[in-house]
């Protein structure tokens, strides 16, 4: 684990989570997780439906209050932050989140521009330059900029998320399972997009999905949460190699790349396991 000045084994941790507890009522979903994401790698974060991950990350960017432990962003301690220091923060990072991707009642220029609204002060013009250059980013041209969300593909409108989370040039994309509801083309040049962007832009990628093909292809690093916590965190060769039985019949499930048919008897996911 990275020490508090960010450093650990030449990488630079860019989120540091500890021991973070979040719950809802009695209902307690974050029982102490701890997560590094380091700069420049694309990170998949997994886990059962339910399991939390969408939680963690709403939690790192602020939607979500934790009752215990610490985020740092930049070396920034978010429990700490003044509101000032937080929104320079928040002006480095893109989201792309799960549920309503776009703002329904929003031309796509317009939903392209809310995060330059919000935080930079610029004239329209230049604001229009800016929508355009980042459609052309995610493979999508001028034509779509008048259309409304409802206009757009499933994978179109999955494209347009991804350039409004670029809007502020990130140097962190928050993604909440961005390939799902995609076929399974759609899917993968969506992965080669992030990955492309990743390695043109130097992003940071925090990548919660639930797609095995993106974890292979695209992912630097997997982390696992389960019961509260992030379990294992490695490569895909850690993960493959891990004989933990969540691991095991995840990665080596149904579904897997690893074992496409694997034999009879195979143990089934735990409670809560992957969907
Ligand atoms: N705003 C909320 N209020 C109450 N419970 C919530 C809220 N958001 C999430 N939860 C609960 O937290 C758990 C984790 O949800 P979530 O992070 O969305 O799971 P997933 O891993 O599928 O993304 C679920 O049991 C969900 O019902
Ligand atoms: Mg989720």
């Amino acid at each position: 684990m990275a020490g508090t000045n960010g450093k650990s084994n030449g990488k630079e941790t860019i989120i540091e989570v500890r021991d973070v507890v979040v719950g809802f009522g009695t209902h307690i979903v974050l029982k102490g997780a701890d997560l590094d994401v380091y700069r420049g790698e694309i990170l998949g974060f997994v886990g059962g439906s339910g399991a939390g991950k969408s939680v963690l990350m709403r939690t790192i960017i602020g939607l979500i209050p934790k009752r215990a432990g610490t985020i740092k962003v930049f070396g920034q301690d978010m429990g700490a932050a003044s509101d000032e220091e937080r929104r320079a923060v928040e002006r480095r990072w893109g989201v792309l989140f799960q549920q309503g991707a776009l703002f329904s009642s929003l031309s796509v220029r317009e939903n392209l521009q809310f995060p330059m609204r919000e935080y930079l002060k610029l004239p329209q013009r230049l604001m229009d330059e800016m929508a355009l250059a980042k459609l052309e980013m995610v493979g999508l041209d001028g034509g779509v900029l008048e259309k409304f969300p409802s206009e757009l593909s499933g994978g179109m409108t999955k494209r347009v998320a991804l350039a409004r989370a670029l809007a502020l040039d990130p140097e962190i994309v928050f993604l909440d399972e961005p390939t799902s509801g995609l076929d399974p083309i759609g899917a993968g040049d969506f992965d080669t997009l992030i990955a492309t962007l990743q390695r043109t832009l130097g992003i940071t990628v925090f990548m919660v999905t639930h797609d095995l093909d993106s974890l292979h292809t695209v992912c630097d690093r997997i982390a696992v949460l389960a019961d509260g916590k992030v379990i294992a965190a490695g490569t895909m060769d850690t993960m493959l190699a891990s004989t933990h039985p969540w691991l095991r019949a995840y990665f080596h499930g149904k579904r897997s790349r690893a074992e496409p048919r694997p034999a009879k008897g195979h143990a089934a996911p735990p409670p809560g396991g992957p969907v």
